[in-house]
């Protein structure tokens, strides 16, 4: 039996960042992940360009039942102390648009840095290690049996991830934990996830498939105006992965195509050019021609714009303002890019991230109820909260 002064369970963002800094600290730390490689989803993030980062790192950005519980690890391990680590480390990066930032060159350079700046510091890594029973010591700390032989460590840090992907390495595991430890669990499902259409929908869809355009995407009071992207089961696309963390199942979500553009105004002027013009091409002037052919067939009426009175025009132009889609699913976590929900925020200090029942126990990252807008939220997120619980484990 060895012992230890700090097990990590999972060598992602949140984790590897948490054992530089334990082990910083002079802490004998071991990371243990079961897959065999560390940051997996480092290296296959933002297109394998990692997108680190935001500029704009704020409360609202996040959701989680308690979104000021982010607050605190956000405010003291910042987006700008990220950044002065990639600078530190010789990685360079820019921002591609809305404050993202990602890596010149490949997102391995990260994986690289962190896992040398573990080493550096003293912290072991150990891959391919599934971990078996996790027990409470009577006396404090905790034993972890593992296939190389069972550890004891007065601090176990569970950033085990969440549900997202599972063919790289997401088990769900950190929730099971919880619950064994008796912490609450805010109920998880997919998030930034592609939404999916009945097949009545499809059939004018898939012929679309491919085709991206701008828009705002609106579920409720929220909204986002990114791209969106048809696809063979529906939609994607930033907007749609953005819009598709606050919708449920049953809800409608609605797009607004106009960008600003006062639609009717265009539709009048088209008009008054050419009246004997079919609606269809007419509306191809202001959105992609294949999705104008739809359009023309849900922003009744239709029919030469000679034909059409102001009113008429400013139903099409509603039409488009407004357009009411209906989803019926998502893709889950099969392609979802995080995991809403976890451990409940309530459970935990906001400061450290241990559990305020369970002492030695913390939860970093994903796993925990706090999930982040697409855009490099998430990695901030990992970055700040595996750092706030390293400098006290
Ligand atoms: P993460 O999932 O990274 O790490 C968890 C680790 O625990 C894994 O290494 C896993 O193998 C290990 N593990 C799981 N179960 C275990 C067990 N039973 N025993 C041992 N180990 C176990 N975010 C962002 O901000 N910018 C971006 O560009 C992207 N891009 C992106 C692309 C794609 C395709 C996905 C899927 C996700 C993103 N994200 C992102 C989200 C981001 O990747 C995610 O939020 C962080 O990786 C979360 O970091 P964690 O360390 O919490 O979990």
């Amino acid at each position: 039996m060895e012992k230890l002064d700090v097990i990590v369970l999972g060598a992602g963002a949140a984790g590897l960042f948490c054992g530089i800094e334990a082990a910083r600290r002079g802490r004998r730390v071991r990371v243990i992940d079961h897959a065999k490689a560390p940051g997996e989803k480092i290296r296959i993030s933002g297109g394998g360009r990692c997108n680190f980062t935001n500029l704009e790192i704020v409360p609202d950005r996040f959701l989680s039942r308690n979104p000021r519980f982010a607050l605190s690890a956000l405010k003291r391990f910042t987006q700008w102390d990220f950044i002065a680590r990639m600078d530190g480390w010789g990685i360079s990066w820019h921002e591609k648009t809305l404050g993202q930032l990602f890596c010149d060159g490949p997102a391995t350079q990260v994986v690289e840095a962190l896992t040398r700046d573990l080493a550096q510091a003293g912290g072991e890594l150990w891959l391919g290690c599934e971990v078996g029973v996790v027990e409470r010591l009577p006396a404090g700390g905790f034993r972890v049996e593992t296939p190389r032989g069972v550890l004891h460590c007065a601090a176990l840090v569970v950033a085990t991830g969440g549900k997202s992907i599972p063919k790289m390495g997401a088990s769900g595991f950190g929730y099971r934990l919880a619950e064994q430890f008796g912490l609450p669990l805010v109920e998880t499902r997919p998030g930034l996830v592609p939404l999916t259409f009945a097949e009545q929908e499809l059939v004018w869809m898939k012929p679309l498939s491919g085709l991206s355009v701008e828009g705002r995407v609106r579920h409720g009071r929220t909204e986002f105006a990114e791209g969106l992207l048809f696809t063979h089961r529906g939609l994607s696309g930033p907007a749609i992965l953005q819009i598709s963390s606050y919708w449920r199942e049953g809800e409608a979500i609605s797009v607004d195509l106009s960008m600003g553009r006062d639609m009717a105004a265009l539709l009048r002027d088209a008009r008054a050019q050419g009246p004997k013009l079919a609606l269809r091409t007419a509306l191809a002037g202001l959105v992609p021609e294949r999705l104008a052919r739809h359009l023309e067939t849900v922003v009744a009426p239709a029919g030469p714009l000679g034909t059409l009175s102001n009113a008429g025009l400013e139903q099409v132009a509603d039409g488009l303002r407004n357009w009411r889609l209906m989803p019926v699913g998502s893709e889950g976590y099969r392609t979802a890019e995080v995991t809403l929900g976890g451990v409940d925020t309530d459970a935990l200090d906001a400061r450290t991230m241990q559990a305020k029942d369970v002492a030695g126990l913390y939860f970093v990252g994903e796993v925990v109820d706090v999930t982040g807008w697409l855009g490099g939220y998430n990695f901030q997120w990992a970055w700040s909260s595996g750092w706030a619980a390293g400098q006290v484990v």
